[in-house]
């Protein structure tokens, strides 16, 4: 199996409207909605009929209740049909300030509640131009138990290449996924960053899936890449 992610950000507000039935989506790929909080609902509706499109939230609470405000529970987002969550977003990381201790246990408490984390680490530039990529995602993922590096995927995102229009060489992404796999142990490794119909397939083939942002909004580029 290979995922799709889609990662909407905000500027998806007035453009709901997408056509989930008409996306033909290939035999072993599974496509993974991630809309901001206030759109769960909608788009789980009209996903109701598409069996291979599931719905994922951007964020989940590192609590499964209690006086967190702000925050969204794992039983709140499984109300709301989530059966995936973004967790560690460079974006959340950077402005919400998570550490890695919280990011750990909002996956705990999202494997318990059966929603599958997708799991966010990659370098900022300066670590990437010092060659210090393989350090930082050693680092990134050290304190995530053995037990869950098979539950989750991971989604492998160079910072500087978010919403960046740049990607690192095929070869380089190729030999993160290895590293991640191989040395760090994890079973499932996306790559995410600028992911666009013209490298998609080149990505696809070296990794388990990819988390795409800016293009996912672009129902024609999104729906034709999910059947490539
Ligand atoms: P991008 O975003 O595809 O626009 O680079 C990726 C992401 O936000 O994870």
């Amino acid at each position: 199996m290979k995922y799709i992610i889609a990662n909407w950000k905000m500027n998806i507000v007035d453009n709901i409207n997408q056509k989930f039935q008409l996306i033909k989506i290939g035999s072993d790929r599974e496509i993974i909605i991630c809309p901001p909080y206030t759109l769960l609902n909608d788009v789980n509706n009209s996903i109701k009929n598409c069996d291979k499109i599931s719905l994922g939230s951007q964020d989940i609470s590192h609590k499964a209740s209690g006086a967190y405000t702000g925050m969204i529970s794992p039983k709140m987002l499984t109300n709301c049909g989530c059966k995936y969550s973004i967790i560690g977003h460079s974006e959340s990381r950077l402005y919400l300030k998570y550490d890695e201790e919280t990011l750990i246990q909002k996956a705990k408490i999202a494997l318990e509640y059966g929603i599958m984390p997708i799991y966010c680490i990659g370098e900022s530039l300066n670590e990437y131009k010092n060659n210090n990529t393989k350090n930082i995602l050693r680092d990134q993922t050290k304190l995530i138990p053995d037990d869950i590096k098979s539950k989750i995927l991971l989604a492998y995102e160079p910072i500087w290449a978010i919403g960046s229009g740049i990607t690192p060489k095929m070869e380089q992404i190729s030999d993160s996924i290895s590293f991640i796999k191989n040395e760090l142990k994890f079973h499932n490794v996306l790559y995410g960053g600028s992911v666009v119909k013209s490298n998609f397939s080149d990505i696809m083939s070296m990794s388990d899936g990819v988390l795409i942002g800016s293009m996912s909004i672009n129902f024609d580029d999104f729906s034709y890449c999910c059947n490539l």
